[in-house]
């Protein structure tokens, strides 16, 4: 019965662990075994008396264990986490970066899936828990000629750039180290800037990537002569981008009461923040299904999405989710031939979103609704929901859907 570690495989320790059902000493060790549903209020008070947590995994295709271990982390307990059951060595990087110390696997599994396996497996940088607690930094990227201009300053992290794609002459995307101690919630927005003047122009980024990612993505717009994508549109690998210490953003899933279908519905940048949510497992425990409706001009305009979404189905963390069909995608084009053509106000308005579908419309009972486009769209897909009963909800108080701009400059 081997425990996967981050340096290979080892004897599980005595007490042994729920697969073997041994009735093994725990006199030195206080754990408490918990189902992936547990409720961590009811738990609250044992979390401070237990030294191993175990958390156990009836398949696979469940990843309710590893939403359960980061919440744990959130909620401040810093003693040992250990995966018990059904977890496959694709899924040890993601489990090390959601808090967990190891995995408890059956002898059967550790047969078909070795140690090189898993090894091949783990975090590049550090894991969930060492980000936690600030340990393991990532090394500081190196100095810019603009330095002698730019002034550190202590709420503005320095990071490098690790990759930059260009989709059109108006839309590029680009991927940032993560400081070790920088954490948020999927779907929050970030204030970037460059360090090419004494005080930086600073603009809101959504987070695209999602919240256990070992970097940071952001998709942006150049827009000719604006303060901060004029020059942000030139960076490439090696360069440094400034970041603000604090995430914050109203299109979090804390800020919507439980429902069974999410609608993300999203024109141009606004993908962004749900480029995060589709790749977040915890979207996936929460609703039964996923709809995400990206509308652009032209199909060069929507090639970030595309893109996104092929990637999805591949994911070792949500992968079985998105080919499972719990996501769906919609994207519609206003200024090319489509087969799906029209603006979404028009497209709900019509039903022909919903017949392209073959699902019934909007109801508020539910669904939820989160919406990310242009100053424009937003006030439109208010109108639409609010007559259609939906109300606006907030990290304060919850309710049925929430908006937020694409942030544009
Ligand atoms: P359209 O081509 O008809 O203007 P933008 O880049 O201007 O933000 O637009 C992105 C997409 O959002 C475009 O397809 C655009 O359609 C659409 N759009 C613009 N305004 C609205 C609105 N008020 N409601 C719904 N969709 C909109």
């Amino acid at each position: 019965m081997p425990l996967v570690t981050p340096t290979g495989f080892k004897p599980v320790p005595l007490p042994a662990g729920l697969l073997s059902g041994s009735e093994a000493d725990t006199r030195d060790t206080a754990i408490l075994d918990l189902a992936p549903d547990a409720d961590i209020e009811g738990v609250r008070n044992e979390l401070d008396q237990s030294n191993l947590i175990r958390i156990r995994f009836d398949s696979f295709a469940d990843g309710r264990g590893f939403s359960l271990a980061k919440r744990l982390r959130n909620a401040g307990y810093k003693g040992h986490l250990r995966a018990v059951g059904h977890i496959i060595s694709d899924q040890f990087r993601y489990a090390l970066d959601c808090g967990f110390d190891d995995v408890e696997i059956t002898d059967d599994l550790a047969a078909r899936q070795p140690e090189a396996d898993w090894l091949a497996n783990q975090p590049v940088a550090r894991s969930y828990r060492d980000k936690l607690r600030g340990e393991s930094p990532v090394p500081k990227p190196a100095a810019q000629a603009a330095e002698d201009v730019y002034q550190s300053q202590a709420n503005v992290f320095e990071q490098r750039v690790t990759h930059v794609e260009h989709f059109t002459d108006g839309l590029f995307s680009f991927r940032l180290t993560r400081p070790a101690s920088f954490r948020f919630r999927s779907g929050e927005f970030a204030m970037i800037g460059l360090p090419n003047a004494a005080r930086p122009v600073f603009r809101a980024y959504s987070l695209a990537s999602p919240a256990w990612d070992d970097e940071l993505e952001f998709y942006s717009i150049k827009v000719p002569g604006g303060p901060l994508t004029q020059h942000l549109q030139h960076v490439s690998v090696g360069d440094t981008v400034l970041l603000k210490k604090k995430a914050t953003g109203t299109l979090v899933l804390d800020a919507l009461q439980p429902g069974r279908r999410l609608f993300l519905f999203s024109t141009g940048t606004g993908i962004a923040p749900f480029a995060s949510l589709i790749r977040d497992p915890e979207t996936y425990d929460k609703f039964d299904q996923v709809i995400l409706t990206q509308t652009c001009r032209t199909s060069a305009e929507s090639r970030y999405g595309a893109k996104l979404i092929a990637a999805a189905a591949g994911d070792p963390i949500v992968g079985d989710d998105v080919s499972a069909g719990r996501l769906r995608v919609v994207t519609s084009l206003t200024r090319e031939d489509h087969p799906l053509q029209g603006r979404i106000t028009n497209l709900i308005g019509n039903d022909d979103l919903f017949r392209s579908l073959g699902m019934p419309a909007l109801n508020p009972d539910t669904d939820r609704a989160m919406v990310c486009g242009s100053v424009n769209m937003l006030t439109d897909m208010r109108a639409l929901l609010e007559q259609s009963g939906f109300e606006e909800g907030s990290n304060a108080r919850p309710n049925t859907y929430v908006v937020e701009r694409a942030f544009v400059d």
